[in-house]
């Protein structure tokens, strides 16, 4: 695993920077609170983080290019600040539930593959018929109208009123698109340590091989974030969460009986460490879920550049079910252009399900470097994507494609 050799984009920082000493006021040492936990970080910073930070991070280990540290809980904020106005880079760290998960990230690539970790069974392209008459069914007014709903709320953040009654309307949503169908539910997956659950909507197939698409439906605005403060999250990831309720609207108004289990998933608390799919996937490796394939959509409707239509991330993902989405695109989108990319770090719920050796995939809007530069702050409105969601309903008919292929 490796935490982070490639950087987020300058731009996508640069007003939290500006905005942080505002906040902060003439502070600028980290605040002693007690409450501790466990981070990783890319090596070349650790020298660093152990000047800033001094006594309040304790070195646990060090492996393949990956250091392992306890900290202050309320020191990471000022981690993020820092690796951005030193490393120029955002977040730069993942947050771990306890040190056996910590050390489990410093387990490299190599070795997980060795292990045979997240095995892709291989598929045939072969339902055209059924792929092209759901996909044509895809409407982007539908996509925009919930991208539109979801970033009206205050914010989605994972603590505090706001984000648990955008739970609660995905919910609803989700429901009110499945109410006509005897074979499917929707859940909430509560966390006990914060407000905001996870939503999960099953449509259920005679296997139990599962099939999931998801993605997170908080949002976040600067690094010091609040229950209070404004983060649309239009893009970031409303857009993700409003693809992912079209995909189960088109496919549950039609007559089609999945004969795997089927599952939409919308994650609590992943822009503060991937907190909510980490719970999720962990429980379905402790109860033995079999998964077949996990699809990620997080910022789909924005067009970086008119190169690229969709940007395959292939690290903490599984290459086999990559090459195979790769094969979905040229076979049902061959308008479309596509490549591959990576992030360079666990920059998403899709990572969560990889570290559990699940095979995971995340289509991406646009290249890194022609990414959204405007998510984590105020202004993430669907209006930077031309008030549409044309671009997300591509990822739409992907998503689609990849349910029903692997379906049958
Ligand atoms: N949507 C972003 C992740 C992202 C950014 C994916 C760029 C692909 C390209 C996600 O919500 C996010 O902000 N992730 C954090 C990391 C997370 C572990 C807190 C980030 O990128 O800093
Ligand atoms: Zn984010």
């Amino acid at each position: 695993m490796k935490v982070s050799s490639k950087f987020l984009p300058l731009s996508l920082c640069i007003f939290l920077v500006t905005l942080s000493p505002r906040i902060l006021g003439s502070q600028t040492t980290p605040p002693n609170i007690e409450k501790k936990v466990v981070i990783t970080i890319d090596e070349n910073s650790l020298k660093f983080t152990e000047q800033k930070f001094g006594k309040r991070v304790e070195v646990l280990d060090v492996k393949d290019g990956i250091a392992a540290l306890r900290m202050d809980e309320d020191a990471l904020p000022w981690l993020s600040m820092f690796m951005h106005k030193d490393f120029k880079r955002c977040g730069g760290y993942v947050l771990h539930e306890d040190e056996g998960e910590a050390f489990q990230a410093l387990t490299s690539e190599s070795e997980k593959s060795m292990a045979q970790f997240s095995r892709f069974v291989g598929y045939e392209v072969n339902q055209q018929s059924l792929v092209n008459q759901s996909m044509e069914q895809v409407k982007a007014e539908n996509i925009s109208l919930v991208i539109n709903k979801l970033s009206n709320f205050q914010n989605r953040y994972y603590k505090g009123e706001f984000g648990k009654a955008s739970a609660q309307y995905i919910f609803d949503t989700w429901q009110g698109l499945l109410k006509n169908r005897n074979d499917s539910k929707v859940e909430f997956f509560q966390h006990s340590e914060w407000d905001q659950p996870s939503i999960i909507a099953t449509i259920s197939g005679a296997s139990s091989e599962t099939i999931i698409i998801g993605g997170h439906q908080d949002s976040i605005s600067g690094y010091f974030s609040s229950p209070k403060v404004r983060a649309p999250g239009a893009d970031d990831n409303a857009s993700g969460i409003a693809t992912i309720t079209e995909v189960l609207r088109v496919l549950a108004d039609s007559s089609y009986r999945p004969q795997k289990t089927l599952k939409f998933m919308a994650y609590a608390a992943e822009e503060v460490g991937l907190l909510g799919s980490k719970a999720i996937a962990k429980k379905f490796k402790e109860t033995g879920v079999n998964v077949v394939g996990v699809l990620q959509l997080d910022m789909v409707n924005y067009k970086g550049s008119q190169n690229f239509d969709v940007v395959l991330m292939n690290d903490y993902t599984n290459a086999e079910q990559n090459k195979f989405l790769g094969n979905l695109l040229n076979t049902y989108l061959p308008n479309l252009k596509w490549a591959y990319d990576s992030c360079g770090y666990a920059c998403s719920d899709h990572a969560s399900w990889h570290m559990q050796g699940f095979p995971a995939s995340i289509p991406f809007e646009a290249k890194m470097k022609e990414m959204n530069g405007r998510i984590h702050t105020a202004n993430d409105l669907i209006n930077v994507s031309g008030s549409n969601a044309d671009h997300a309903a591509k990822f739409a008919k992907l998503a689609i494609s990849y349910m029903i292929e692997l379906d049958r």
